[in-house]
């Protein structure tokens, strides 16, 4: 299926992309979802494939070995994984909307001409924020930098990092001076051979096939040239990066509800029971009409987050309520399709039960459902009072 709803206003170039990483998707990573879901391991295969198709890189500059294509190229990139396998579309989001764009965002000039060009052409990187006691309150977090002369020493530990198991480039966040508050948060660059300790994997519910970790940090050695933004500037970078990063998850749960959606639909018209297909019955119609209307919001509040994004407009208050839609949307639609699949929809053979489990992560990840809210809730208050 390539359906994108009545939304019609992508360039030639993103729809070209969007054929591009739909091809690749269905040769590449389809033969590999049930594999890699079962066995908990993302396959080098798909991760090579990824770098060669030029999708580590989406909005990274030519001169930097990128595609160097817009913002809203990078959501196509990750809609169109997620409807074949959310998990690879969570390992090229957090690349791309998160690593990337810090280094493209805030990395000096000697910074990115060193990290963007590994990052696009072969090396795996993380977004260390979140630690064992700061989730939601991610600014509480307790890791510390101590400067050593021309070194940074990190102590602490992060927990949940997605990619850290593949990964060889960590943006991690430190507290160099915690008498200021969050205003002692610091971005730092690592790489896995300077001494990070990769715990093993988590065991999920979802995305199963991507890795997340725990990463212990034992008097972690970083010159002091990898500090990205500026001390004390860590705090804004991870939250100004995280309100584009939602956008990418809200472009996540999309697919994933519109991959199941393509899944169970047809069925719904061969499969007969009293005679008639049972996507027939109104009972049956109604439903799926109600999840085409869903799948349209979504995409609508995805989509126009994005443009405005690339716009230069704001846009943190249609990125979170994208993203809070997006993942219940995802939940309801991938639900909804293991039903109208009837006992083959709860087998693992169809896939679509896989969407459902992959659907919970998404009101969980880059900030729960209630931060969403409550982020919406602050800009209704400033707008009315
Ligand atoms: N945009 C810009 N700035 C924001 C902001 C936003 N959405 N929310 C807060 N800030 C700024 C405030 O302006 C303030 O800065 P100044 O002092 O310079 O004005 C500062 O942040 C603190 O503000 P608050 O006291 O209101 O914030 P808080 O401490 O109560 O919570 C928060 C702030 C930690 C950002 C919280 O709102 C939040 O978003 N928590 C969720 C964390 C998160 O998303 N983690 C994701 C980890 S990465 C990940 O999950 C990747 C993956 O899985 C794939
Ligand atoms: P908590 O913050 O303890 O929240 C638990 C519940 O309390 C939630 O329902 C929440 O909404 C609610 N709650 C908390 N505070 C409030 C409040 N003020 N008002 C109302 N309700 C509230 N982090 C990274 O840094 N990098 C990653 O790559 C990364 N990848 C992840 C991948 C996976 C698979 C998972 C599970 C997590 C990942 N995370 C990552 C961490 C993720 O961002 C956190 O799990 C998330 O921010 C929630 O934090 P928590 O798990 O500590 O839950």
């Amino acid at each position: 299926s390539g359906a994108i709803g009545s939304l019609d206003n992508f360039t030639e170039e993103e729809t070209m992309l969007r054929d591009a990483v739909r091809r690749f998707a269905v040769d590449v990573v389809a033969p590999k979802v049930r594999e890699m879901d079962e066995n908990e391991n993302m396959d080098p295969s798909v991760i090579k494939g990824l770098f060669e198709q030029g999708l580590m890189g989406i909005e990274t500059s030519a001169e930097h070995g990128g595609a160097e294509s817009s913002f809203t190229s990078a959501i196509i990139a990750i809609e169109e994984l997620a409807k074949i396998d959310p998990s690879v579309s969570v390992m090229c989001d957090v690349h791309n909307t998160l690593v990337n764009t810090i280094f493209r965002t805030y990395g000096t000039k000697e910074q990115q001409d060193k990290w963007l060009p590994q990052l696009a052409s072969s090396k795996l990187g993380s977004f260390c924020l979140s630690e064992p006691a700061s989730g939601s309150d991610a600014f509480a977090l307790q890791t510390r930098a101590k400067k050593d002369g021309d070194h940074w020493i990190i102590n602490g530990s992060k927990m949940w990092i997605t990619n850290s198991h593949e990964a060889e480039i960590f943006l991690i966040f430190a507290n160099i001076d915690p008498s200021k508050g969050y205003k002692g948060i610091t971005c730092f660059v690592a790489t896995k051979d300077m001494g990070i300790e990769i715990m093993k994997k988590e065991q999920k519910l979802g995305i199963r096939a991507s890795s997340t970790c725990t990463l212990n940090f034992d008097n972690l050695r970083v010159p002091a040239e990898n500090i990205i933004g500026g001390e004390g500037k860590g705090y804004k970078i991870a939250i100004e990066i995280l309100n584009e990063g939602r956008i990418g998850i809200a472009a996540q749960m999309l697919g994933l509800a519109q991959g199941a959606f393509d899944k169970a639909v047809p069925y719904t018209y061969q499969r007969q029971q009293f005679g008639q297909p049972i996507g027939t019955f109104q009972g049956m119609a109604f439903q799926i009409a109600q999840a085409a209307i869903e799948l349209e919001s979504a995409r609508l509040l995805t989509y126009n987050a994005a443009r405005r994004k690339e716009e230069g407009k704001p846009f943190t208050k249609e990125a979170a309520m994208a993203k809070y839609w997006a993942s219940q949307v995802a939940q309801r639609v991938s639900g909804s399709a293991i039903e109208w699949a009837g006992g083959v929809g709860f087998t693992r053979e169809t896939g679509i039960e896989k969407f459902w489990r992959d659907s919970k992560i998404g009101a969980i990840y880059e900030g729960t459902s209630n931060i969403q809210l409550q982020t919406i809730a602050k800009f209704i208050q400033k707008e009315y009072s």
